[in-house]
């Protein structure tokens, strides 16, 4: 089975990771059919809401590490930047529902999407110092406009954890939920959200959007220039390699 699932129903494009037993990481191949799927749910005017999930245990690991390290994105044409600019201009609703780790783009997509629904085990993270990276999505500038500058600090420096009701006290969340109801409340959203009329919903998005889109896309073209650039340098080999070989990072030479 494909590690993207991809199903319409009742207006409602789904989207599910399903590499559980990589804990839902996201390959270079994963990315295109990510990306592919907004292509299509852009164009299809069957589809007037998207919802992105993964299971009650995990969302998603964030990039796969062995694509990081043996396959690094070479070009801004790159899958994971056609899917991240394909989600922060998507004109349409999307939901998310996140149980479980949501680590890196796990996190980053999810200030892209419209409404985030999270069960009470979800654990976000942004550890990209830690991985001797950037942040990307432009999550350098929606962190510290979300959160406060501060919290955007220990988030993105430190690269700590934080848990569902903390994203629900900054507004990351729209609401805790059990895990196991988690993918069906947002559905149900969703669905409530394919009921109303489209062109009103695309020009309401639109017009919250209006004011961020271009420094938001602009902000991604830049750190996605650093990002390409620091996944070769000798920090990140070394998380990576270490991530491989289930072992500590060393840092104290790079
Ligand atoms: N890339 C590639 N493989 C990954 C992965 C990733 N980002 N995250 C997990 N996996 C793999 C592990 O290597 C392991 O594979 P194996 O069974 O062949 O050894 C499997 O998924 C299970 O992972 P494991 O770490 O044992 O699960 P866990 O429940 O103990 O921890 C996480 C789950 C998500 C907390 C942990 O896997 C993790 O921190 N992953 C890395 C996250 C990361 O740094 N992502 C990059 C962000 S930019």
């Amino acid at each position: 089975m494909s590690d993207i699932l991809v199903h319409t129903e009742a207006g409602v494009m789904t989207i599910t990771f399903n590499r559980l037993d990589k804990k839902n990481s996201i390959t270079s191949a994963m990315y295109g059919e990510l990306a592919d799927a907004l292509g299509k749910a852009e164009q299809d005017s069957a589809v007037r809401a998207v919802l992105i999930q993964g299971d009650a245990t995990i969302f998603s690991a964030g990039n796969d590490i062995g694509d990081f390290l043996n396959a690094p994105p070479s070009t801004q044409e790159s899958p994971v930047f056609r899917f991240l600019r394909g989600i922060a201009t998507f004109p349409k609703p999307i939901v998310a529902a996140v149980c479980g780790p949501a680590v890196g783009i796990g996190t980053t997509m999810l200030f892209h999407c419209d409404l985030v629904y999270a069960g009470d085990n979800a654990a976000f993270s942004m550890p990209f110092v830690n991985l001797g990276l950037c942040p990307e999505a432009a999550s350098s500038l929606l962190v510290p406009q979300m959160f406060g500058y501060h919290r955007a600090a220990e988030a993105l420096l430190l690269g700590e954890p934080f848990m569902a009701e903390a994203a629900l006290e900054v507004g990351l969340v729209n609401r805790v939920v059990p895990p196991t109801e988690a993918n069906a409340i947002a559905q149900a959203q969703a669905r409530k959200l394919a009921a109303k009329p489209l062109s009103a919903l695309i020009e309401t998005k639109r017009l919250m959007k209006k004011s961020q889109q271009a420094v938001v896309l602009e902000r991604m073209g830049e750190e996605g220039q650093s990002f390409g650039r620091m996944l070769r340098e000798p920090a990140a080999r070394e998380a990576f390699t270490a991530f491989m070989e289930k072992r500590r990072p060393d840092f104290s030479k790079v």
